[in-house]
C-alpha cells in the first residue's frame, strides 16, 4: 500500500505560475491510498478509481488517453520500459476533488508509488516527481509544478517555478483552520482566466504578481521568525490581491471575514480559488472558536491542523 498526502497553499497561488516564489505545506489529514493484488494471467493492468466509480484498463499503445490515471500508469511503464503486468490497483482518496488541496497530484503519486513498487523499481524523489509534474499538465495546463512537489516530498516547501523547492525552518508551530467552501473550482479554469486577463493588461497583471512575490518573502521570514501576528497580516494582505486577480468570490470572503471576525489573525482563500477552501491562522486556544465561525457562514467542512509541529 502506498499513499501521498493533500497540500495547502500558504502564500502565493497564481503568482508562482508567473515566477514569483510560493509557500505550500502538506496537509496529511487528507490523503489518496493504492493499493494492488495479483490478477489473473492475460488480464493486464486494471486501475479502480473507487471515489469517482471508475473502472480503468491500462494499454500502452492508447497514445491518448482521456484519463488522467490511465495517463500516469502510461508514464510509469514507459519510464520503466515495461509491459502492463497482470495486476489490479485499488485507488481511494479522502480528498475533496477540484478544492484546492492537490487530489490530482496525490492520486497520480500514490498510483505511481503503488505500480512502481509492484514491477520492482520504486519511483520516488524527483524521478516521481517529474512524473506527476507531467500528469498535472493533463489536469492544469500550465501548471507552476508546486503540487506535485509538495505532495511528493511531503514537507514544506518555499518554490519558485524552475528553480525548484527549497528548504525553510518553521520557527515556531502555528495553528490553521482550513474550511472547505464545499464548492468545486477547476484550477485549470482558474489559471486560464488569470491568464487571459494577465495577456489582456500585462503591466497591471504583472504589476499584482511582483506585490504577491513581496508578500510572500515577508511571509517566509516571518514563518521562518515565529512571527504569528505577522504570518496572518501577510495572509490577509495576499487575499486581498488575489481579490484583484478576480480569483476569489462573494463565498470565500465571507468565510474569510467570518474567520477574521472571530478573531483569526489572518484568513486568505487557498489554491486555485472561485471554490475550493479558505485558511486562518488562529490562537490554538481560539481554533474551535474560527472553526465554529467558518462553518456558520457557509463551510462544507473544517479542519484544524498543527504546521511544523
Ligand atoms: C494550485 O494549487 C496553485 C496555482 O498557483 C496553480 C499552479 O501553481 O500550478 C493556482
Amino acid at each position: 500500500m502506498h499513499s501521498a498526502p493533500a497540500k495547502i497553499i500558504l502564500f502565493g497561488e497564481h503568482a508562482v505560475v508567473y515566477g514569483q516564489p510560493a509557500i505550500a505545506v502538506p496537509f496529511s489529514a487528507l490523503s489518496a491510498t493504492a493499493d494492488s493484488i495479483a490478477a489473473p494471467d492475460g488480464t493486464g493492468l486494471t486501475i479502480i478509481a473507487h471515489d469517482v466509480g471508475r473502472v480503468l484498463h491500462v494499454y500502452l499503445d492508447d497514445d491518448s488517453p482521456d484519463n488522467a490515471l490511465t495517463y500516469a500508469a502510461q508514464l510509469t511503464l514507459r519510464k520503466l520500459h515495461a509491459r502492463p503486468p497482470n495486476l489490479t490497483i485499488d485507488l481511494r482518496s479522502t480528498i475533496p476533488v477540484a478544492s484546492g488541496f492537490g487530489s490530482g497530484a496525490a492520486v497520480s503519486a500514490a498510483l505511481i508509488r503503488e505500480l512502481s513498487a509492484a514491477l520492482g523499481s520504486p519511483l520516488e524523489g524527483d524521478q516521481l516527481n517529474a512524473l506527476v509534474f507531467e500528469v498535472e499538465k493533463m489536469h492544469h495546463g500550465t501548471p507552476s509544478g508546486i503540487d506535485n512537489t509538495v505532495i511528493v516530498k511531503n514537507t514544506p516547501i518555499y518554490f519558485v517555478r524552475d528553480a525548484g523547492p527549497q528548504a525553510f525552518t518553521i520557527g515556531r508551530p502555528f495553528t490553521l483552520v482550513i474550511a472547505d467552501s464545499g464548492i468545486a473550482a477547476s484550477t485549470r479554469e482558474t489559471v486560464a482566466a488569470v491568464r487571459k486577463l494577465y495577456e489582456a493588461k500585462p503591466a497591471r497583471y504583472q504589476q499584482l504578481f511582483d506585490q504577491i512575490g513581496v508578500i510572500v518573502r515577508a511571509a517566509k521570514a516571518a514563518i521562518e521568525q515565529g512571527r504569528w501576528a505577522d504570518i496572518g497580516q501577510q495572509m490577509n494582505l495576499n487575499h486581498a490581491v488575489l481579490q484583484d486577480l478576480t480569483v476569489s468570490s462573494e463565498v470565500l470572503d465571507r468565510l474569510v471575514q467570518a474567520a477574521r471576525e472571530a478573531g483569526a489573525l489572518g484568513a486568505k482563500l487557498s489554491g486555485g480559488g472561485r471554490g475550493g477552501n479558505v485558511i486562518a491562522l488562529v490562537e490554538p486556544a481560539n481554533a474551535k472558536r474560527v472553526a465554529a465561525a467558518v462553518r456558520q457562514a457557509g463551510a462544507a467542512h473544517t479542519w484544524v491542523t498543527t504546521v511544523g509541529g
